[in-house]
């Protein structure tokens, strides 16, 4: 889906627009993707799975912008892609279809810089829009920046997935499940 650019002043005086993420920027948010698999435990992937090819990657880029249920929005600063966050939907069906899920992700070095409190308040006002009742998602125990800015946001905690995550090294993490009635 399309919107419209949102233009935000982060907490050390730069400009950040928050806009659609484009195919023009497949090679850019490949390097992303490995960039914040490696940054952070929190996310699904490991950064040797990030394998997806320009093209491929420009393709579902271009899906998503013509898609009229989801989106995915970028942060840029000084031109550099600092972070990506999309709306999916959980399901076609007419049953589910009031539900959608939440993914955030910012390059580490503009974290603290308020980027996630922007995108989690455009994205909430875009999937409203968009006629969505309630937005999903699952946040990593001990990932308690994310956490944070989740409940800032108005999401509650509604349970858990034990053993969600299972690491290189043997040891597991949970997912806690988390939700957000959007009114
Ligand atoms: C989680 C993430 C999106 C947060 O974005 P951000 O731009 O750093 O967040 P913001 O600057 O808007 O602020 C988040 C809030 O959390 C609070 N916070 C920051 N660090 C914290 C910590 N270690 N513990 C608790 N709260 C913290 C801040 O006080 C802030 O609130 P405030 O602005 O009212 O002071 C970002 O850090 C990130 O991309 N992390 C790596 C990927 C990730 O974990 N994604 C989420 C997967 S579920």
């Amino acid at each position: 889906m399309r919107f419209d650019d949102r233009k935000i002043i982060l907490k050390d005086g730069r400009e950040c627009t928050l806009c659609c993420t484009t195919p023009d920027y497949a090679e850019k948010m490949i390097d992303y993707l490995k960039l914040t698999a490696a940054e952070t435990p929190f996310l699904l992937r490991n950064p040797d799975e990030v394998t997806y090819t320009v093209e491929g990657e420009r393709e579902i880029l271009g899906r998503m912008l013509e898609c009229g249920s989801e989106f995915m929005m970028m942060a840029l600063v000084d031109g550099k892609v600092a972070g990506n966050c999309s709306i999916t939907s959980v399901g076609v069906r007419r049953r589910v279809s009031h539900r959608c899920s939440l993914a955030i992700a910012l390059v580490k070095e503009f974290w603290g810089l308020g980027i996630g409190t922007a995108m989690m308040n455009y994205m909430a006002e875009l999937a409203q829009k968009m006629g969505y009742e309630q937005i999903e998602l699952g946040v990593i125990d001990g990932n308690e920046r994310a956490k944070a800015l989740y409940e800032k946001s108005g999401f509650v905690e509604t349970g858990r997935y034990p053993n969600a995550m299972k690491y290189d090294d043997g040891t597991y993490r949970d997912e806690i499940i988390m939700w957000k009635k959007l009114e």
